[in-house]
C-alpha cells in the first residue's frame, strides 16, 4: 500500500567528486519472483539480498494475502512458506499493489488458474497502466476480469475453475507479461508455450528452472519460444538476491557526469538481458569498467567502476538493445544532455507505459532544465550540450516515478544550478536508500520540505 502521503520536494546541488564504493539494494525483479515463486512453491523458500522497498513489500502483503507465510528475519533476511501451485487461498481484502506493475501483473497471472477470485488495485499511476496485456491471455486459461475501461484497475480477476494450457505469443516486448503468462501456466495441465519476438529479462524462466518446473527455451525464427509442463511441485530454494543493475545506473551515471568521480558499484549482475545500459554508455565513451568479472548463480556478475568522462559523445543507441536497458533510459536521457551531440533513442515506445509517460515525463524536466529534447510516439532525441554546460536550475515533476526523480536528481549534481522535483517520495518504491547512498559519495541532494 504505498501510496505515499504528502509530496517529498528534492534538491540536488552542483557537488564535488563523487568518490567510494556503492553498495545497490537488491534486484527487484528478482524480488518480487522470490517472494512470489516462494508462495507457490511447498516448503520453506530462504531469501537474503530481498530489496525492502515499497513495491516488493506490496507483494509480500499480497502474498500473505494468497496464503503464504511471509517472514521478515531482519537484515534483508527473508522466509516464504509456499502452500504449493493451485494452493493459493481467496483473499478477504482487495490486493493494493501500490506503484508495481510488475507486482500486480506477476500475482495476477499466477492466480488465474485457481479457482479463487481477487480484486486488485493500485496508486493513482498504477491504475493508469494498461492491464488488457495480462487479462487478454488469462482469458485463454479460463480466467475471467471485470476492471475499469480499457482494462484498467481496479479489477477483479474470477480464476479458472478447470485451466486449459495455452499457446500465446507475447504482443510487446515485456517481460511482466511473459512471466504473468507462465506463473499462470503453471497450474494449467500439460504444455503451455510462450513465444516472444524480442528477448526480455528472463529472470522467471532462470527461476522456474531453479524451483524445479520442468522449462525449456529455443531460439527459433519465430523468436524465443519457451516451453513449460504444467502443475509441477515447485521445490523450494535459498536466494541470494543480487544488486539491481537498475539501481546501479544511478550512481554509475553521476560518476560517468560529475568532475573527479570514481566509484565502485560492486556486484552488479550483467545478464544480457539486464545490461544493456552499461554497453551503451561505453559506446558512447564512458570510463566504465567490469572488475572482477565472475559467475554467481549461473549469472554474470562485476564490479563496476565508473569514473568522471568528459570525452562523452551522443549516439544512436540500437532499438535492438531497448528491452535490455528499458528501465534505464530516463537515466541515460541525462548523461545525454552532458555529451556532445545528439543521443538518438529509437523503439521505446514502451516507454510511454512505465510508471510514467517516461518520454514526455523526461522531455518536460530536461526542457525545464535548459536541455533541448524532441520526441515521437516511439523515439526521442537529446541533444547534448557537453560538460559544464547544462544550465538546470528547474524543477521537474517526478509524476509518481521514482525513475524519473532520481535521474533529476542525478541531473543537479553536475547541472550549473540545481536541480529540483516536485515529490521524491516514489524514489522508496525501489531505492530506499537512495539518499543516504548518494549523500555518503558526495552528491548533496537535500528534502526542501524541513
Ligand atoms: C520488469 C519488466 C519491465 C520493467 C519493470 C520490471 C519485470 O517491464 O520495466 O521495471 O520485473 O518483469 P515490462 O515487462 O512491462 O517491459
Amino acid at each position: 500500500m504505498s501510496g505515499h502521503g504528502a509530496p517529498i520536494p528534492m534538491t540536488s546541488r552542483p557537488c564535488g567528486p563523487l568518490k567510494g564504493t556503492a553498495n545497490v539494494p537488491g534486484d527487484k525483479s528478482i524480488s518480487h519472483r522470490s517472494l512470489i515463486l516462494g508462495a507457490m512453491a511447498v516448503g520453506e523458500t530462504r531469501i537474503t539480498g530481498l530489496l525492502e522497498g515499497e513495491d516488493v513489500l506490496d507483494t509480500a502483503r499480497a502474498m500473505q494475502a494468497f496464503g503464504a507465510e511471509v517472514t521478515n528475519h531482519g537484515g534483508g533476511e527473508w522466509s516464504v512458506h509456499g502452500v504449493g501451485v493451485g494452493g493459493f487461498a481467496e483473499p478477504d481484502q482487495v490486493i493494493d499493489c501500490g506503484n508495481s506493475g510488475t507486482g500486480v501483473r506477476l500475482i495476477m497471472g499466477s492466480m488465474a488458474t485457481s479457482p479463487i477470485t481477487a480484486t486488485f488495485t493500485g496508486d493513482a499511476s498504477l491504475n493508469k497502466r494498461p492491464m488488457a496485456r495480462v487479462t487478454d491471455p488469462i482469458a485463454l486459461f479460463g480466467a475471467q476480469t471485470v476492471g475499469r475501461s480499457g482494462g484498467r484497475l481496479p479489477l477483479t480477476v474470477v480464476g479458472a475453475r478447470e485451466p486449459m494450457p495455452v499457446r500465446f505469443t507475447v504482443p510487446v516486448p515485456s517481460a511482466q507479461v511473459k512471466s504473468a503468462v507462465l506463473l499462470a501456466a503453471l497450474n494449467a495441465p500439460g504444455e503451455s508455450v510462450v513465444i516472444e519476438k524480442e528477448a526480455t529479462r528472463d529472470h522467471t524462466e532462470r527461476m522456474l528452472a531453479g524451483f524445479g518446473a520442468d522449462i525449456t527455451t529455443e531460439d527459433t525464427e519465430e523468436g524465443r519460444v519457451i516451453t513449460l509442463k504444467g502443475q509441477p511441485e515447485l521445490k523450494p530454494q535459498t536466494i541470494v538476491v543480487p544488486r539491481d543493475p537498475s539501481s546501479a545506473a544511478f550512481p554509475v551515471c553521476a560518476a560517468l557526469i560529475v568532475p573527479g568521480s570514481d566509484v565502485l558499484v560492486p556486484n552488479i549482475g550483467l545478464n544480457p538481458t539486464r545490461a544493456g545500459l552499461f554497453f551503451t554508455l561505453q559506446d558512447m565513451g564512458a570510463d566504465l569498467t567490469f572488475e572482477n568479472m565472475r559467475e554467481e548463480g549461473g549469472e554474470p556478475v562485476a564490479d563496476l567502476r565508473a569514473k568522471f568522462s568528459p570525452g562523452l559523445k551522443g549516439i544512436a543507441v540500437p532499438p535492438d538493445r531497448a528491452a535490455s536497458m528499458i528501465d534505464e533510459y530516463p537515466v541515460l536521457s541525462v548523461v545525454a544532455a552532458f555529451a556532445q551531440g545528439d543521443t538518438y533513442m529509437a523503439g521505446v515506445k514502451e516507454l510511454r507505459v512505465k510508471e510514467s509517460d517516461r518520454i514526455d515525463a523526461m522531455a518536460k524536466g530536461l526542457r525545464a532544465n535548459g536541455v533541448e529534447v524532441n520526441e515521437g510516439e516511439d523515439w526521442w532525441t537529446v541533444t547534448g550540450l557537453g560538460h559544464g554546460k547544462v544550465p538546470g536550475g528547474g524543477t521537474a515533476a517526478s509524476e509518481l516515478d521514482h525513475r524519473i526523480a532520481m535521474s533529476f536528481m542525478v541531473m543537479g549534481m553536475a547541472a550549473q544550478s540545481p536541480v529540483s522535483v516536485d515529490d521524491g517520495g516514489p524514489i522508496a518504491t525501489s531505492f530506499p536508500i537512495f539518499e543516504d547512498l548518494m549523500s555518503g559519495l558526495g552528491a548533496q541532494v537535500v528534502r526542501t520540505n524541513r
